[in-house]
Formats: C-alpha cells, structure tokens, sequence
C-alpha cells in the first residue's frame, strides 16, 4: 500500500479549493470528531474516550488467521452515506478511481462470512481518518482527529467492533503515521515535481484548505538535531553531518519529492514528499510526534482497536517509530490491552526491515553462533544484540513484507524488475 494512484492533479485541487472542517470541538463534526473536548484549542487538550465500554483486552499470542481488506471496496451497508460530500466526484461503482461506498456497516453485516471462514483478525486497510471526497483508500488523511463521512459515524464503528469483540475477532487498523495528504506545494515548483535540497524548499498551502493542527515554516535554523539514518544495507549512515546541518522552523519535511518507485537513498525517502502527493509530518520533532501520539491514542480509545499497522513503515524515521510505538503502547495498556500489536509495512529487503523489528538489528549484531541465535532471549546482553533499548521497539512484525511479496511473484511466473522498490 505504499503506492497510491496519481489521481489528484491540479484540476481535482481547483475544483474542491475550500474546506472548513474543524479539528477542534464542531457540533457539525460531532458524528466523527474523536475530539468530544468541548473546551480544548491545543490539540494536545484534544479528547475522546468510547465510554461506558469495556475495553477489548489483547489475545496473549496474535499468530492467528488474519483478513485484510479495503473497506470502500467490501460491502455496502449504509447507502446513505456513499456521497457524504455531496460531491460529482466521489461515488461512482463503474470505474476503478471513485469510491464504491463501502463502509463499516457493511462489514458488520459480513460478519459471518468471515468468521465463517476461521478468521480471528481483521486488519482494515487504509486509516479510518478524513481523506479528499475522491480518495477512497484513506492513505491520504487530511486531519487526524476526524473520521472519513463515507466510511461511517463514531457509533457505526463502535457498534460494528463491538460486534467483532463479540465474535472473539480483532480489530487491526492502518496508521499512516506522518504521511498526510496533498495540501501543501514548494515555491517555484508548483507545476513541476520538486527535487530534493538539503536546505529544503519554501512551502506555501496549495489552496485554501489547510491542516488545522498542524504547519509548515518556512523559517531558518541554523542547527538541527537530526535523527539516526539507517540504509539499505541496514547500517547507519554515518557521513551526514556535514549534509544536514539546519533545517526550516517547520512541522512538515520540506526537502522535496521523491516518486513512489526508483532508488533513493533511504533517508532522502523518509524526508520527503512521498509520490508528489503525500505530505510529510516530521515525526522527528517531538512536539510533532507528541501530536501524532496523542490523536493515534484517541482514535485507539474512541474505536477500541487492537493493533495499528503502519503504512509506509520504512519511510519513518527509525527512532521516531520506536518512540511511537512505545507511547502507543503504553496508551493502549490504561485500557487494559497488554499485547496492542502494531506491524509495518517493509518496503525493502531484510537487512534494513531488521532495523525497524522489535529492538532493531543491524548487521553487526549478527549472532555467529547458531546455538546462541536461537536460545536468545530479551535478557541476552542486550546492547550487544540490538539498536535500541529496552521498550523502544518498533514494529513486532510485518505487514507487507516485499520480500515476501518479490517472492511469491516469482513463484507465480511473474518477474519483478530489479528496480522495482517502492
Ligand atoms: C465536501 O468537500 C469540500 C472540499 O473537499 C468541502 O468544501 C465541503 O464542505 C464538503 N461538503 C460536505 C457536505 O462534506
Ligand atoms: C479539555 O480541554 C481543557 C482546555 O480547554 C483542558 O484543561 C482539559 O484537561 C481537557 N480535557 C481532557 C479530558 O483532556
Ligand atoms: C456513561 O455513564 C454515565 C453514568 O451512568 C452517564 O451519565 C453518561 O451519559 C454515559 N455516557 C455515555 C456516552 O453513554
Ligand atoms: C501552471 O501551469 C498552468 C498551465 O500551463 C499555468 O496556467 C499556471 O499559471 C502555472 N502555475 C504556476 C504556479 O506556475
Ligand atoms: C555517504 O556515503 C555513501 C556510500 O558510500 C555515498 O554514496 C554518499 O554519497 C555519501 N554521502 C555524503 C554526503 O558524503
Ligand atoms: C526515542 O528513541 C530514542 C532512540 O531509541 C531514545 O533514546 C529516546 O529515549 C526515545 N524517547 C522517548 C521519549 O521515548
Ligand atoms: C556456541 O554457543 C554455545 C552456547 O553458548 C557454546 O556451548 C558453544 O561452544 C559455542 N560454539 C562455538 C563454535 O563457539
Ligand atoms: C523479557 O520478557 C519477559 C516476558 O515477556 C518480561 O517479563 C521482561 O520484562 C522482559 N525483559 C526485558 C529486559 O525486556
């Protein structure tokens, strides 16, 4: 899911140019706000809570049969709400780019086929949060705290996971953690893609719609702390220091574009544009991430999920993943979930997944000895063996490992071109 279609170009932009949707406290928003704080301006006052619920506690082992799917593209059980925005360009069943009106009531009405079928696990593809009236795969959300009107109200989540819990299934939904949608274009490259510069581009909104929690700035500071960079190889890059010093007052990466396929360094890829579409939060910043935390627990307690699986997973700072996570899991664990799972998306070969796997591995943590490899526990001498610390781990495995994916092509006949790497 790294890749998304290039649907939205400039005339998509020009014809929805103004949007008031509020991320603070909106009795119009009241059906989809996990915000319900009445009173709060700083976002971290932002609150919501599914109350009067007891919390679904964490299967102690989550090796279970697992369905992914989309849910524009299930089942459609609330026909109500398939033009939520009132839209020409939202709803339409005869092409492939429009949304089909999916929604969660209409997997709660699907209910018994899957179980039927043996499935314990439901991962949601795409995050359940606000996205353009177009985009039906939610991997462009334009607001953290607000649900997406097509895929259904507040109650119709709950109503459709408490039915899950009932059943002994779990809920397993998409985070895109720092990728938000397309609002934001660099100066002097709004008709053209923007190339990478380490000394990062002015950016100015696009239109008048705006991500209410969170801005750019186009300001200078003459040092920044950066985080750790990983590359393929798994290894640290190390000779950056002298490549990036400053950076701009700003919570979005401005260094440019990449495209979702072709070879980049790694962490070009992690501060950049994704795909000339996607935004970037930077997640590296941690009053940017405390954001990001606080509207994930929320939107975990509002629907009571089970386990996030982060989109894009090699495209976030490694650091910043494990701090996420910890935080994550620490949130889930006030509500009584002691095994929240939280996966990822490795777009990439083994050597850099290892990294961002529980603690993180690189190479040179590599156990020689077999008999010591696998009579290792977490109490083995543990700065020896891993990257981070203790709590700080990042993903507890993988959901869509490419590896795995470059594989299974392979094995049906179809050969993958080596610069395939998205
Ligand atoms: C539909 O979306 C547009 C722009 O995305 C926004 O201005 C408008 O308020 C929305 N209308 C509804 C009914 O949600
Ligand atoms: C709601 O917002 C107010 C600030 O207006 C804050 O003092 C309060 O702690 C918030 N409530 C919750 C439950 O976070
Ligand atoms: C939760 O329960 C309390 C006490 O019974 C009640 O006052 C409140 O309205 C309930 N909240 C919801 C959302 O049902
Ligand atoms: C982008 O290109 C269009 C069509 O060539 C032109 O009308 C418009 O002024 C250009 N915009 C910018 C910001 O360069
Ligand atoms: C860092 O090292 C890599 C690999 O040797 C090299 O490709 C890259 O150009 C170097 N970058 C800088 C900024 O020196
Ligand atoms: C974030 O991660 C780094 C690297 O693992 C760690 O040193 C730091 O303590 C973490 N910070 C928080 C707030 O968890
Ligand atoms: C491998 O580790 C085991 C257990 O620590 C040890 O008994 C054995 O001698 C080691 N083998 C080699 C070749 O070092
Ligand atoms: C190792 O795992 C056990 C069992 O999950 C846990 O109780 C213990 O705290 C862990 N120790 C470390 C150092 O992570």
């Amino acid at each position: 899911m790294a890749a998304r279609p290039f649907r939205c170009g400039g005339l998509w932009l020009f014809l929805f140019s103004s949007v008031a949707v509020a991320l603070i406290y909106d009795p119009q928003q009241v059906l989809y706000n996990v915000n319900t704080n009445q009173t709060a301006t700083d976002p971290l006052d932002y609150w919501g809570i599914w109350e009067n619920h007891t919390f679904n506690p964490s299967p102690s082992n989550w090796r279970m049969p697992m369905y992914t799917l989309m849910l524009d593209r299930f089942a459609n059980g609330d026909p109500t709400n398939d033009d939520a925005n009132g839209t020409q360009y939202e709803h339409d069943l005869t092409q492939t780019q429009l949304r089909h009106g999916g929604d969660i009531s209409g997997l709660q009405d699907s209910l018994d086929y899957l179980q039927g079928m043996g499935i314990k696990a439901l991962y949601i593809a795409g995050s359940p949060h606000i996205n353009q009236p177009w985009e039906s795969d939610g991997y462009s959300p334009l607001d953290l705290t607000l649900l997406d009107h097509h895929f259904g109200t507040i109650q119709q989540w709950q109503d459709a996971i408490a039915e899950i819990h009932s059943r002994g299934m779990y809920v397993v939904m998409d985070n895109t953690m720092s990728t938000m949608g397309d609002l934001i274009g660099f100066q002097g490259y709004l008709n053209t893609s923007t190339p990478f510069n380490r000394f990062e581009h002015n950016a100015l909104w696009k239109t008048d719609r705006r991500y209410l929690d969170f801005d750019f700035g186009n300001n200078e500071l003459d040092s920044c702390e950066y985080p750790r960079f990983y590359g393929d190889d798994g290894n640290q890059v190390l000779n950056l220091t002298s490549e990036l010093v400053g950076c701009r007052d700003s919570e979005f990466d401005q260094y440019g574009e990449i495209a979702a396929f072709g070879n980049y360094p790694e962490w070009q890829r992690q501060i950049s544009k994704f795909a000339f579409v996607q935004d970037r939060l930077r997640e590296w910043r941690p009053d940017v991430r405390a954001k990001i935390e606080h509207f994930a627990c929320m939107t975990l307690g509002m629907l009571d999920l089970d386990g996030y699986r982060m989109d894009k997973g090699l495209m976030l700072t490694l650091d910043a993943v494990g701090n996420w996570s910890s935080s994550i899991r620490t949130c889930a664990k006030t509500l009584g979930k002691e095994n929240f799972y939280i996966s990822g998306e490795i777009v990439a070969g083994n050597a850099f997944g290892s990294d961002y796997i529980g603690r993180g591995r690189t190479p040179a943590n590599y156990v020689e000895n077999v008999t010591q490899a696998v009579t290792m526990t977490n109490a083995s001498e543990n700065d020896k063996y891993f990257i981070r610390d203790v709590g700080q781990n990042a993903f507890d495995g993988a959901a869509f490992h490419y590896t795995v994916y470059r594989f299974l092509s392979r094995l049906l006949g179809y050969v993958v071109d080596p610069s395939f790497h998205t």
